[in-house]
């Protein structure tokens, strides 16, 4: 019969995949279909916790929409065969400007935490940067990852630690720190303030039916070892294997009298290149830049400190203008695409940094979830130089992007 006929000859099914991640993978498309299936896995404590970000949370909603508010103008007639988006950055090489971002507590997203994400960083050849309050250690870093490693500081009220921590770092072979500078006080997340959120997450009746409810997320974390600061273990500024609010924490803990003075502390102490995280005024990169620093990261903590405070990558035109060529500029916040990353290099970064985009993978699917992204990116980035007919980052420039008539 015709009808048969025709059915076996449009019918193919895709073979059954058996591992239940790649199966997952397997209808992703986007770091936003990402941040769905974390969002139905994760408790609602732990997907608010990395989802969410300070007060009205405008700043982090402007952080994306910034680059969706500039287009491209693509140039036909380029021969783009051959396009190359290999970079440097601190005078090395990476496989595509793009720095990961720290992010605090990596295993509250999956139980491998910052160990996935710095092997796949490696395997991408782009720089990972460990958080202070990261829940794998310095070493344990250094351990899974002979690639590129960067190490965010908190400046601790009590410097004998920083000291000790930047000690380790060198001795672990980390290339660069990431003074992050936004964060006197920890900005008001009202997301973990109507949930009670506490790091580790408390175990109380409603948490337990969170759990049930989210049963893979509540299997990985029961059967690995309980999460703590790993960064300060045992030490007496308390690691949080007692649950502790992150507000309570960081206001007793991090040093609010931190000011541009400290950096020459922090040239004693660390000898190789500081890139300076959070900086959000014009005025302030020249400041870095006249301060011989090697890089400043625009960033807004994701929006999670300051609501209100600009979107990088609208600073990013201006400041490239009164610095660029002399500190290496990276604009962190809001990255979600290539595309968003070829914007900014046109206008004059050096590099992106992304962190939430990665949670999300993480979150998805471990591993394997922040192999997607970091593919997908670069992916992205190359496949939007080929159709803005730029052939190399250096052919990203002002040219190929204006802002959009609204
Ligand atoms: C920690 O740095 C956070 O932003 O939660």
């Amino acid at each position: 019969m015709k009808f048969f006929s025709t059915l076996r000859s449009v019918l193919r099914f895709r073979k059954f995949e058996t591992d239940p991640v790649a199966r997952r993978l397997q209808s992703v498309a986007s770091v936003s279909d990402l941040r769905n299936i974390s969002k139905r896995r994760l408790p609602g404590g732990v997907f608010d916790y990395i989802d969410g970000a300070a007060e009205d949370e405008v700043t982090l909603r402007r952080n994306s929409e910034a680059y969706n508010a500039v287009e491209f103008r693509p140039r036909v007639f380029r021969d783009v065969s051959n396009i190359s988006v290999a970079s440097s950055l601190l005078g090395k090489p990476l496989s595509f400007p793009l720095v990961l971002a720290p992010t605090g507590f990596g295993r509250i997203a999956h139980s491998q935490g910052e160990l996935a994400v710095a092997r796949a960083a490696e395997r991408a050849n782009i720089p990972y940067t460990l958080s202070t309050l990261g829940t794998r250690s310095i070493e344990d870093i250094a351990e899974v990852s002979n690639g590129r490693k960067w190490f965010q500081v908190y400046v601790w009220r009590d410097r004998e630690l920083v000291k000790e921590m930047l000690e380790r770092a060198s001795a672990s072979d980390y290339e660069a720190i990431a003074i992050t500078v936004d964060t006197a006080v920890l900005g008001r997340r009202e997301r973990d303030v109507r949930q009670g959120f506490t790091l580790p997450p408390k175990i109380g009746l409603g948490t337990i039916w969170d759990g049930i409810l989210h049963p893979g997320w509540t299997w990985d974390f029961v059967n690995a070892e309980p999460i703590s600061f790993a960064n300060v273990r045992g030490k007496s500024v308390g690691d949080g294997s007692d649950p502790v609010s992150l507000a309570g924490y960081i206001n007793s803990q991090f040093d609010p009298s931190l000011s541009w003075s400290d950096i020459e502390w922090f040239r004693s102490i660390w000898k190789g290149p500081i890139v300076i995280k959070g900086i959000q005024t014009v005025e302030d990169a020249r400041i870095a830049s006249e301060m011989d620093l090697e890089a400043i990261a625009l960033s807004n903590h994701g929006g999670r400190q300051l609501d209100g405070a600009p979107a990088p990558f609208e600073l990013l035109e201006s400041v490239a203008q009164a610095v660029g060529g002399e500190i290496e500029i990276i604009c962190d916040g809001g990255v979600r695409r290539g595309s968003d990353i070829a914007k900014a290099i046109s206008l004059g970064a050096d590099a992106c940094m992304a962190g939430r985009a990665y949670l999300y993978g993480l979150g998805a699917a471990g591993e394997k979830g922040v192999d997607f992204v970091l593919e997908h990116l670069k992916e992205g980035l190359v496949r939007t130089m080929a159709l803005t007919g730029a052939a190399s980052l250096e052919e990203l420039s002002g040219d190929l992007v204006r802002i959009r008539d609204k």
